[in-house]
């Protein structure tokens, strides 16, 4: 089945990787990024984040070629890191990762804001999200999450989805041999946000999903609670009930 009728939605946001056009600073900005990260991530981050980004053998010295990360994805979970041109609608985000593609950016943060950028980028993207999709469990979590909120129209609900997607794909912790470790993409390429949680400005919470859902998300500013889950069962667990709870209308606004 072509892409365009298996995605309508996604489809005009669908775009290719034009790996030849990347310069020497680009390549070497990524180096850069990924040289500034590990010694941190390999004292804080999950293990299976760890193990995700050796299985699919991501570059530290060049910018990933998407095709080639997608191929050894594709053969352990069935994801696919796809590039697409930017923002992307809702509808069109989540159509894809019922599919099992993740939207990824193809751009990269220049030199001179290595710690930060307003809109993902293929580091945020690929270096923060992807080594996670190598996961089965949380492979299978994400394409649930995305067919779940494909399926939902009101906005209050999808919000509310929206705070579980924050606090686990983006900003998730995971308590492992006694220790917090990361495994969000925005704790796992900020070296900023990380900091705030190894240095304990910020409350870690047992994950709970009647909490996570209560809890709104603020873009602009740094995290004060995050939620500590101890496998990935449990926010695999936690979608099948949010899926219950939006099924049953308790989602929406009062
Ligand atoms: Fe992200």
């Amino acid at each position: 089945m072509s892409t365009i009728l298996e995605l309508p939605k996604a489809a005009p946001f669908l775009i290719e990787q034009d790996y030849s056009a990347y310069s020497t600073e680009q390549h070497s900005v990524w180096a850069e990024l990924v040289r500034r990260r590990m010694p941190q991530l390999e004292r804080h981050a999950a293990q299976e984040y760890l193990d995700g980004f050796e299985t699919l053998c991501l570059p530290y010295d060049r910018l990933p070629n998407l095709a080639a990360v997608s191929a050894k994805l594709h053969r352990r979970t069935g994801w696919n890191a796809t590039p697409v041109s930017g923002f992307m609608p809702a509808p069109a985000f989540f159509e894809m990762l019922a599919a099992r593609r993740f939207p990824t950016t193809t751009w990269l943060r220049s030199r001179n804001s290595l710690e930060y950028t307003p809109e993902p980028d293929i580091f945020h993207d690929v270096f923060g999200h992807v080594p996670m999709h190598a996961h089965r469990i949380f492979a299978d979590f994400l394409e649930h999450y995305g067919r779940v909120c494909a399926s939902i129209s009101d906005s209050a609900t999808l919000e509310k989805l929206g705070r579980l997607f924050w606090y686990t794909v983006e900003f998730g912790v995971i308590r492992q041999r006694g220790e917090i470790k990361a495994y969000g993409s925005g704790l796992i390429s900020s070296h900023g946000e990380c900091m705030n949680v190894i240095e304990g400005h910020c409350a870690i919470h047992e994950f709970s999903l009647d909490e996570v859902l209560l809890t709104p998300v603020k873009v602009d500013e740094l995290h004060k609670v995050l939620f500590a889950v101890s496998n990935f069962d449990e926010i695999y667990e936690a979608m099948h009930e949010a899926e219950r709870h939006a099924l049953c209308g308790r989602l929406q606004e009062e």
